[in-house]
């Protein structure tokens, strides 16, 4: 057998690419942070589809309440609230505390760093 070492060369070139083609573990974990494991048991983030509580699609920018189609509290209908970083901040730190009589069955997320993630992601869906 002859020892060809262009195909050698090719094959090494073709390893190296496909590694580089694998995800990277940091950009996966930016684009759905761990913490919002916990949201996707009651909330899904394709639109139209609810789960337990609203679809999140779309989330940044849509009146709090507004869904068309979900039987939202009373009280989180009348929230007046417009979802911002701002407000989710405020709203993940401590559903029940923002809008007492939510229905959201959520004690909120005490770390800020993790709050912020699940944040910039819910901004992006
Ligand atoms: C156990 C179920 C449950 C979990 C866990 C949960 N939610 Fe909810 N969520 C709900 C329900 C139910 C509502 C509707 C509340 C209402 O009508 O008062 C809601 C409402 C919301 C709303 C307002 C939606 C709108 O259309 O105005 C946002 C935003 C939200 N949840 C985000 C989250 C995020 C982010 C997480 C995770 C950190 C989370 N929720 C965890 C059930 C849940």
């Amino acid at each position: 057998m002859h020892y060809f070492p262009q195909t050698a060369a090719l094959a090494a070139f073709l390893i190296l690419f496909a590694v580089a083609m694998l995800p990277d573990p940091a950009t996966a974990q930016q684009a759905r942070p761990a913490a919002f494991a916990v949201c996707a048991g009651c909330h899904s983030t394709q639109a139209g589809k609810t789960v337990f509580g609203p679809s999140l699609a779309g989330i940044g920018g849509r009146r709090a309440g507004t869904l068309e189609g979900y039987a939202y509290s009373p009280a989180l209908k009348s929230s007046g609230l417009t979802w911002n970083a701002k407000t989710l901040d405020r709203w993940l730190t401590a559903p029940k505390k923002m809008v007492p009589g939510t229905k959201m069955p959520f004690n909120g997320i005490q770390d800020r760093a993790t709050r912020n993630q699940v944040i910039a992601y819910l901004l992006k869906l």
